[in-house]
């Protein structure tokens, strides 16, 4: 996996669809660093799969940055991030702080995240409707994140290798 160096003041915001990659990518950082929405649906209901679990485990996900941005703790945020309304509170954690937000885009393509749906155990599994659902809406993110507060934009694509996003495109 290729990364560029990262900011130390900085919260990396991981954005894509389930299957993209995101907690790949989130694992070659230290496992502090990571705050992941799927391991608090653990620690709040004993499943990770469990979506009514979800407003618990993002309120307490919330808490969380905030902790570790006023201690201005380099701090991945590993949840599927597509709407600008799950995106807000993080951006609005790390500028109360001076913390650089950084979107990193997961942009695996849609048929490669509903493929690696198949092999996750059964409460990890989400349905291929809302996968693509999810797709859509990340790529829809793209002409949005410079505005909502993302000074920098990393794309990563289908092998997790994070290439500077205006490289990409001009490329
Ligand atoms: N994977 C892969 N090659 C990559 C990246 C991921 O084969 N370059 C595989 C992983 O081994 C995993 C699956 O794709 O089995 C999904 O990757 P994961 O990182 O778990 O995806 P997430 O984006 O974290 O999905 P979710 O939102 O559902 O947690
Ligand atoms: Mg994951």
């Amino acid at each position: 996996l290729i990364y560029p160096e990262m900011p130390k003041h900085s919260l990396v915001v991981l954005i894509g669809p389930s299957g993209a990659g995101k907690s790949t990518i989130a694992r070659t950082w230290p496992a502090s660093q990571i705050l992941s929405l799927d391991a608090l649906r653990e620690v709040v209901s004993d499943d990770a799969g469990d979506q009514g679990a979800t407003g618990d485990a993002v309120a307490a996900l919330h808490l969380l940055l905030e902790a570790r941005m006023r201690r201005r703790l380099f701090t991945v945020v590993d949840a599927t991030n597509v709407t600008a309304t799950a995106r807000e509170p993080l951006v609005a954690a790390a500028k109360r702080h001076g913390m650089l937000s950084i979107a990193v885009v997961v942009a695996t393509p849609g048929s490669v995240c509903i493929d690696r749906q198949g092999p996750r155990p059964a409460n990890r599994t989400v349905p291929k409707d809302v996968v693509a659902q999810q797709h859509q809406a990340m790529v829809a993110s793209h002409r949005t994140l410079k505005s909502e507060g993302f000074p920098e934009i990393v794309f990563s694509d289908s092998l997790c290798r994070l290439l500077p996003y205006l490289e990409r495109l001009s490329g």
